[in-house]
C-alpha cells in the first residue's frame, strides 16, 4: 500500500462516531448516499456466538469505489447483504435516500433490492437455460427488446456474445454478463462479493477493469468485497475488517488503474 495516506486508527474511530449521516450530506465535497451506523448482527448464543457485525458504521460515497478488504470470516459478505437489504441487522441503522431500510414496508424493500442495489456474486448466478441476453434481460425484469439489455451486455465488451448460452462462455465472460445483469436495472450503487474469487488472474482482471471503467466514465458507486489486498490500490478508498468491526480506513487520492494493477 505503498504512497497511500494511512488513517491511523483513532482517526478511523473518529470518523466512525461521527453523527449519523442525513442523505446526500456533503462531506468534503462528496455525497452520502448510503449511511450505516452500528451494525451489530450476532449468530448462535452464548459460547458459540459469533460477532460477525460488530457495531460498523459506514458511509458511502456517490460515485466512489470502495474496496471491502478482511480474511475468511471477518464479516464482508454478513455487511454487503446488509447495505443491499437482502438480510437485517440485530441493531444499528442503513439510511439511504433519506429513509431507513428498517422503516420500509415489505413492498418497498423489495423494491430496493430490486431496483437500488445492483448484486454481483462470486459464483454469477446465472441461468444455465438462458442466453446472455436473456439472463440480463429476465432478472432486469425487462424485455429482451430494450435497448438496454445490448448496451449494457456491449458496456462490458460482450456485444458478440448476446446468445451465447453461459455453457459457451468462459467464466470471466459469465461474470460480465452477471455484471450486465445487475446494471441493467440501473442500480444507484452495485455491491460486489469476490467478483473475481472464481476466476484466475487475467480474467479477474479484465472484470476490475469493467468495474472501474463503471466508476470513471459512468459515475456508478461500486463496492468491492475481496481477500486481494492489492484491489485496495485501484479503489478510492478501502476499509479493513477483522472479526466483524472496520480495523482501518485507507483514502487513496490517486487510485492506481485496475489496467496497470498487479497481485
Ligand atoms: N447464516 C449464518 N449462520 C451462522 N454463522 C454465520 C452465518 N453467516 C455468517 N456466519 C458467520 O459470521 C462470520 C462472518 O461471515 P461472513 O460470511 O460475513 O464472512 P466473510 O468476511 O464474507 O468471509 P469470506 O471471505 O470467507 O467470504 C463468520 O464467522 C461466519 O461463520
Ligand atoms: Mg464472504
Amino acid at each position: 500500500m505503498a504512497g497511500n495516506k494511512k488513517k491511523n486508527a483513532p482517526a478511523a474511530e473518529a470518523r466512525e462516531a461521527a453523527p449519523a449521516a442525513e442523505n446526500k450530506r456533503e462531506t468534503g465535497g462528496r455525497s452520502v448516499i448510503l449511511s450505516a451506523k452500528d451494525l451489530c448482527k450476532t449468530y448462535g448464543r452464548g459460547e458459540a456466538a459469533v460477532h460477525a457485525l460488530d457495531k460498523v458504521s459506514l458511509d458511502i460515497y456517490e460515485g466512489e469505489l470502495l474496496a471491502i478488504l478482511g480474511s475468511s470470516g471477518s464479516g464482508k459478505s454478513t455487511l454487503l447483504n446488509m447495505l443491499g437489504g437482502m438480510d437485517q441487522p440485530d441493531s444499528g441503522s442503513i439510511t439511504i435516500g433519506g429513509r431507513e431500510l428498517s422503516s420500509l414496508r415489505d413492498r418497498e424493500l423489495t423494491r430496493y433490492r430490486r431496483e437500488d442495489v445492483g448484486f454481483v456474486f462470486q459464483s454469477f448466478n446465472l441461468i444455465a437455460e438462458l442466453t446472455a441476453r436473456e439472463n440480463v434481460a429476465m432478472t432486469a425484469d425487462i424485455s429482451q427488446d430494450k435497448g438496454i439489455v445490448r448496451d449494457m451486455l456491449e458496456l462490458v465488451g460482450l456485444g458478440a456474445k448476446l446468445d451465447s448460452y453461459p455453457t459457451q462462455m468462459s467464466g470471466g465472460e459469465q461474470q460480465r454478463v452477471s455484471i450486465a445483469r445487475a446494471l441493467a436495472k440501473n442500480p444507484r450503487l452495485l455491491l460486489c462479493d469476490e467478483p473475481t474469487g472464481a476466476l484466475d488472474y487475467e480474467t479477474g482482471k479484465q472484470i476490475l477493469i469493467a468495474l472501474e471503467k463503471l466508476v470513471r466514465e459512468r459515475g456508478k458507486t461500486v463496492v468491492i468485497v475481496t481477500h486481494t489486498q492489492e484491489i485496495g490500490r485501484m479503489a478510492d478508498r478501502s476499509i479493513r475488517m477483522r472479526s466483524g468491526r472496520i480495523i482501518d480506513q485507507t483514502e487513496n487520492p490517486e487510485p492506481v488503474s485496475a489496467e496497470l494493477m498487479e497481485w
